[in-house]
């Protein structure tokens, strides 16, 4: 038993105060790597960008962090990178990079205080970008509004305000305001200070742009027209009541965005100071009974994220979670909530570097990996001294449904383990009927890159590969035993049990479910779409 050294109150108070854990939500291609890639340039926490930008090269699947992992030798095992940028310690969590969505994306946003939404200047607020944002909306998050790539022509800024806010229902109150049009990328207005930062390019942008401020009238001088109708759109907007203010973006009323482009380290240090200066700090969780744990009570966090054989040499299972609340030290025997049974953290690997670091301390917002942990599920608690149980994971509306076969059939066993421990690992939601038999369980997905995940793992890691067969459904509803019976007649429309005890009625297409809503009033169906 290794014994903890003492830690006070205090300690975990002004630790939890220094942290900032965010995830990036953007549509494929909007530049969250070369982002995230910049941001860790301008924190010094890499000291040349230009490894993973592009596309070339990279697998595409798994994640994109995946290619930055390979082209840098960054461990393997991150779901978050953590980095210190002055006296923060900020944590950005890992979204999937998936070309389409999984639910993995989705459930990392229950372990961030924020979220920074990544826009493309020319595309505006996308389809996935969207998805994401309804996600951080229902769970309160405060949302960062980048504007991406503002070095290409692209939509003008006012339009871009106004889409966030007819969309997103959020004000959008920039920080920044750029200088020169999308496509004429030269600076940014700072808005607070009414200074004009401009940028120049380095080389490549492999290195931190070069930035130089300016007093307005000075502004004026350098760039003539592009200052003057930037300011001019900036007195607009506080015309218009879009200046930032700090609680009303804590309540999620308002996002504050800022103009970057994050190919040129364009904007990205103003990121760093917005998330420093306005993010919210770890603050206090609520329990599954709506009781908020204090950050200094013992230790607590909460199971996120479960991956398995991430290095080819030890099949591990990893279990990422949160910390919510004390200090997390190596080697202490935490309890695991479901199970009431005691957990060893002995292996606790995490974050970035070249090599698996080794997690000996870790504070609330931190993300600890725990290696050997094939007993943790996705959503559970695990604590030390006072018990407390965190809301479980959502699990969202399967949108792709396809029947799973074993390709050999002589392998059953290995089948039955396989898809068991990928509905454990919360890889895909499984779902059953008599009808169709245990040999033919129907998997779920948000997207559909999680049957690739699924084929890959049943190949690899448990020998059982699988034939998928597609169903033609496209919705979900939750429905009872007495509409089951009903829905039954219905030859179009499909019940089937999910793994958690939720009856699922399966529909075709929005028409079907609408005529059925119609003909049969009395039918409980009721939307999946916000989880659970
Ligand atoms: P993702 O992770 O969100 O999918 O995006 P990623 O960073 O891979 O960026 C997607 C593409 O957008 C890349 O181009 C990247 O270089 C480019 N990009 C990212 N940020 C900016 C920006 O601020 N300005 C401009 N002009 N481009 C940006 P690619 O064509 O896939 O590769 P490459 O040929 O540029 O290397």
């Amino acid at each position: 038993m290794i014994h903890p050294p003492e830690v006070s109150n205090l300690d975990v108070l002004s630790e939890a105060l220094r942290r900032r854990t965010f995830a990036v939500i953007s549509h494929p291609d909007a530049g969250k790597s070369t982002l995230t890639e910049a941001l860790l340039l301008h924190a010094h926490a890499i000291d040349k960008a230009g490894a993973v930008h592009g596309k070339a090269g990279r697998r595409g699947t798994v994640s994109d962090w995946m290619a930055m992992e390979q082209a840098r030798g960054i461990s393997v095992t991150s779901a978050a990178i953590q980095f210190d940028y002055r006296d923060t310690v900020i944590n950005l969590v890992d979204t999937p990079g998936h070309a389409d969505f999984s639910e993995d994306t989705f459930r990392v946003l229950s372990a961030v205080d924020a979220a920074v939404m990544l826009v493309d200047a020319s595309k505006g607020l996308e389809v996935q970008t969207m998805k994401l944002f309804d996600v951080c909306r229902q769970r309160g998050l405060p949302v960062i509004t980048v504007i991406n790539k503002w070095d290409r022509p692209g939509e003008d800024a006012l339009a871009l305000m106004d889409e966030i806010r007819a969309r997103t229902g959020l004000i959008p109150t920039p920080l920044t305001w750029p200088v020169g049009i999308s496509g004429d990328f030269r600076g940014v207005l700072d808005r607070r200070s009414g200074d004009y930062v401009r940028y120049t390019r380095t080389p490549g942008g492999a290195t931190a742009a070069v930035e130089d401020r300016f007093s307005p009238a000075d502004a004026e001088t350098a760039e003539g027209d592009a200052w003057v109708t930037a300011s001019e759109e900036s007195s607009l907007l506080r015309v218009e009541g879009q200046d930032h203010d700090e609680a009303r973006f804590l309540a999620g009323e308002t996002t504050p965005v800022l103009f970057c482009a994050a190919v040129l380290n364009f904007g990205v240090q103003q990121l760093l100071e917005t998330l420093v200066e306005s993010a919210p700090p770890a603050e206090a969780r609520a329990d599954i009974a709506g009781r908020r744990r204090p950050v200094n009570a013992a230790f607590s966090g909460f199971v996120f994220k479960v991956q398995s054989g991430m290095n080819a040499a030890h099949r591990d299972h990893v279990a990422f979670v949160r910390v919510c609340s004390g200090v997390f030290h190596r080697g202490m025997v935490v309890t695991h909530a479901a199970s009431g049974r005691p957990f060893a953290t002995k292996y606790a690997q995490q974050m970035f570097g070249q090599e698996r670091k080794t997690a000996d301390e870790a504070w609330p917002g931190d993300v600890v990996g725990l290696i050997n942990a094939a007993s943790l599920r996705v959503g559970d608690s695990l604590y030390d001294q006072d018990p407390v149980e965190f809301p479980p994971m959502p699990l969202f509306a399967p949108e792709h449904f396809r029947v799973a076969h074993p390709a050999d059939s002589s392998k059953h066993k290995q089948f039955r383990r396989g898809i068991d421990q990928l509905d454990h690992e919360g890889v895909i939601q499984v779902m059953r009927s008599e009808l169709r038999g245990d040999q033919a369980p129907v998997l779920g997905a948000v997207g559909p890159m999680q049957f690739e995940v699924v084929e890959d793992r049943m190949t690899h890691d448990f020998g059982a590969a699988i034939r998928l067969e597609a169903l033609p459904y496209q919705l979900a509803r939750r429905t009872d035993r007495e509409s089951a019976e009903i829905l039954g007649h219905d030859r179009q429309v499909e019940v089937l049990l999910r793994s958690d005890g939720t009856l699922l009625a399966l529909f075709s297409t929005p028409w079907r479910l609408r005529n059925t809503v119609r003909d049969h009033p009395e039918l409980t169906l009721e939307d999946l779409a916000t989880g659970s």
